[in-house]
Order: structure tokens, then C-alpha cells, then sequence
């Protein structure tokens, strides 16, 4: 059996639009577009629709992911390539996908979007919130299409073992497609597991630009997998999805002093990670800060409404999470500039 059989049926007959492959020189009188470009500078070239493929960033992100260009399909953020994921390849009312909350609540939105049951396997919070594997592969059944994992997971921070994520792909070959949600491995002493999708035909790893590479407003993300499921994906995905000026955008992201500059500022990001969870940990107000291998941190406050009553009396926002037991009084902060930790360590030393 090949992966593709675990889509639905409708994807895998789906006749998908077709755009027509344009000579840049020829006159183009195909698109319905306007023969000219009004106003001028960022408007330039903008009555034209972008390329359906657009290959010159498609070769940056193979560069910047290490994987071959066939295996990269670029996405309007990582958000999109999840609700890709659900539409392809889950059956409304019949098929599941498993999930190990607390995790990116975008998952479950998709699922629900999409009519699929969401299984949860919660991590474990008593054991720094590290996947129970065993637990999520007895709770997969015949239907269950797709397994998310967040890893670094957002918003506790932890990283799964390799060793664990591979014991999944192998125990559900040919069985689920498990996605790897690498939003924030930048920021994380572990590899991506990106190289693993031409050895394992049911891995599935989203990255995104929103993060490590400072491109949140573009909406630009991707998803490298093997060809069949990109192939199975790029139907259900818009025609011409990416705008121009993203396209662009994006590509300077991954080019030469910009990339640079994106990856000197994950090092300044993640020191200031480690100074802020010591300082964090010497807050009277704080019970716990787990330890991170993301751009936030993830803590256990002792009285969270007086927290949000002097947080917001200091213009400060930081994620709540408060009407779960396990997350009880938690929040997830993110790393700010070296000025703004600061200021928020003094207002939350002014709880003391
Ligand atoms: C784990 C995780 N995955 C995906 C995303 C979505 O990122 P994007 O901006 O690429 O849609 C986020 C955003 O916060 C996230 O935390």
C-alpha cells in the first residue's frame, strides 16, 4: 500500500486546476488579468497572478531545510499545511487524528473544521510533560489518519526524543501520517527531523518563517514530506496561494545578511531565555518555570489573577491558560527584547 491510500477517497480522484505553464516573454492574453499595473513601486508587476509554484523560494527552503525541492510544498504559514493535512486526508464522521494537549490549539480547530474526531493523549505532566508513547499507540484505531506532535511543543517547551518519534513512524507505517511541528526548532539544541521524510513515507514536518525567521505578518510557511503526500496536498491547496510581495518577502528572508541576521538574533533569543528562566525562578510569585527549547517560557504562577491585575497595570500581555486543571495558573511568556524582559521581571518582582 502506498501512503496516498490513507487520503480520501475524493482527494485521491480530485482533478485539481491546472494553471498553464507561461514563457515569461510571451504575451499574455490566457489569465484574464490587466494588461497593466496601476499606481507604481510596491504595486509593480502586481496585475499579474504569482507563479503556482514558485520555484526560486522552493529552492531557498530546500537549501535552508536540507531536503530536496520535490519535498517542499510552501504554505500560507504552517496553520494552512495542518488544514491541508485534515482536509486531505480525514473523512468527516469517520476518521480521527490523535493529539497530545497542551498543544497548538490550531490542531483541534482544524479537526473540528473538518468534522474529525480529535483522540487526546495528554502529555504527562508530572513527568515534564514528556509523550506517553505507549498510551498514543494503544489509542490509535483504523481510522486514525493523522498523529500531531509539537516538537518543541508549544506552549510547555519540551522536546520528544528522536528515538520516540521514530518508534511512532515505524509502529504506524502504512497506518497514520505523523506530523512533526517544528514551528519553533530554531530555537532548540535538537535537529529537525526534516532529512527522515525520504526514509519514512509517513512523515510529515511543517516548518513555518513566523518565528526563528521573523516573517509572522507574511504568512509564509511549508511542508516537506514525501512527493505522494505533497502531491495529495498541493490539489486541496488554492491556486497561485502565495501573493507576490510574500513570495518576495520570503525569499529575501532566506537570503544572505537577512538570514544571518534572523539567526544571530535565535542565539540573543535564546540567551535571554535562560537569563529570564533564572530570574523567573527567583520571582516570589512564581511556583515553577519548566526549562524551554522554544522562544517562550512556560510557568506556574502561585496567584495568576493578582499576575494579570499588575500585568495589566503594566501594559504587559502574556498567554494565559486558565480554565484547564493541569494548566492551572500557568501562563506561557514570550521572549521580548532584553528591555521588555526586564521590564516585565520588575513588575512581577513588585509582587514580592
Ligand atoms: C506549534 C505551532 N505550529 C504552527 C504555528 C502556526 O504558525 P504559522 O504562523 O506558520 O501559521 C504556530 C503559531 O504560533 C505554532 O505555535
Amino acid at each position: 500500500m502506498t501512503i496516498a491510500a490513507l487520503a480520501r477517497a475524493e482527494i485521491r480522484n480530485l482533478q485539481s486546476y491546472q494553471a498553464a505553464a507561461v514563457a515569461d516573454d510571451n504575451v499574455k492574453m490566457h489569465a484574464n488579468e490587466a494588461p497593466a499595473a496601476t499606481g507604481t513601486g510596491e504595486t509593480d508587476g502586481l496585475n499579474r497572478y504569482p507563479a503556482p509554484r514558485p520555484a526560486a523560494l522552493i529552492s531557498l527552503m530546500a537549501g535552508y531545510y536540507g531536503v530536496a525541492e520535490g519535498n517542499v510544498l510552501v504554505t500560507r504559514g504552517s496553520s494552512e499545511g495542518i488544514d491541508l493535512l485534515m482536509r486531505s486526508f480525514c473523512s468527516a464522521g469517520r476518521d480521527n487524528v490523535l493529539l497530545t494537549p497542551p498543544a497548538f490549539e490550531m490542531y483541534q480547530v482544524y479537526a473540528s473544521i473538518q468534522g474529525t474526531r480529535a483522540i487526546s493523549v495528554p502529555l504527562q505532566a508530572e513527568r515534564d510533560f514528556a509523550v506517553n508513547t505507549d498510551l498514543l499507540l494503544g489509542s490509535c484505531d483504523a481510522n486514525t489518519k493523522l498523529i500531531f506532535l509539537c516538537s518543541p511543543n508549544n506552549p510547555v517547551g519540551t522536546v520528544i526524543p528522536r528515538a520516540e518519534i521514530v518508534r511512532i513512524l515505524e509502529t504506524r507505517t502504512a497506518k497514520s501520517v505523523v506530523v512533526i511541528d517544528e514551528a519553533y526548532v530554531e530555537y532548540s539544541d535538537t535537529e529537525s527531523l526534516a532529512s527522515l521524510v525520504t526514509q519514512f513515507e509517513n512523515l510529515v514536518v511543517l516548518r513555518t518563517l513566523s518565528k526563528a525567521l521573523a516573517l509572522a505578518g507574511a504568512r509564509c510557511g511549508a511542508v516537506i514530506a514525501s512527493t505522494e503526500i505533497l502531491a495529495l496536498l498541493q490539489s486541496v491547496l488554492a491556486p497561485y496561494a502565495m501573493a507576490s510581495p510574500v513570495i518576495t518577502s520570503a525569499e529575501r528572508a532566506l537570503t544572505g545578511m537577512q538570514l544571518r541576521e534572523a539567526l544571530e538574533s535565535v542565539n540573543t533569543i535564546t540567551a535571554e531565555r535562560e537569563r529570564l528562566r533564572v530570574e523567573l525562578g527567583n520571582c516570589a510569585t512564581i511556583e515553577r518555570v519548566w526549562p524551554s527549547q522554544a522562544n517562550f517560557l512556560f510557568v506556574r504562577f502561585h496567584d495568576l489573577a493578582k499576575v494579570e491585575r499588575c500585568l495589566a497595570d503594566a501594559g504587559i500581555t502574556i498567554r494565559i491558560y486558565a480554565g484547564n486543571s493541569e494548566l492551572h495558573n500557568c501562563a506561557r511568556i514570550t521572549i521580548a527584547s532584553a528591555t521588555d524582559n526586564d521590564r516585565l521581571l520588575r513588575a512581577l518582582r513588585s509582587l514580592d
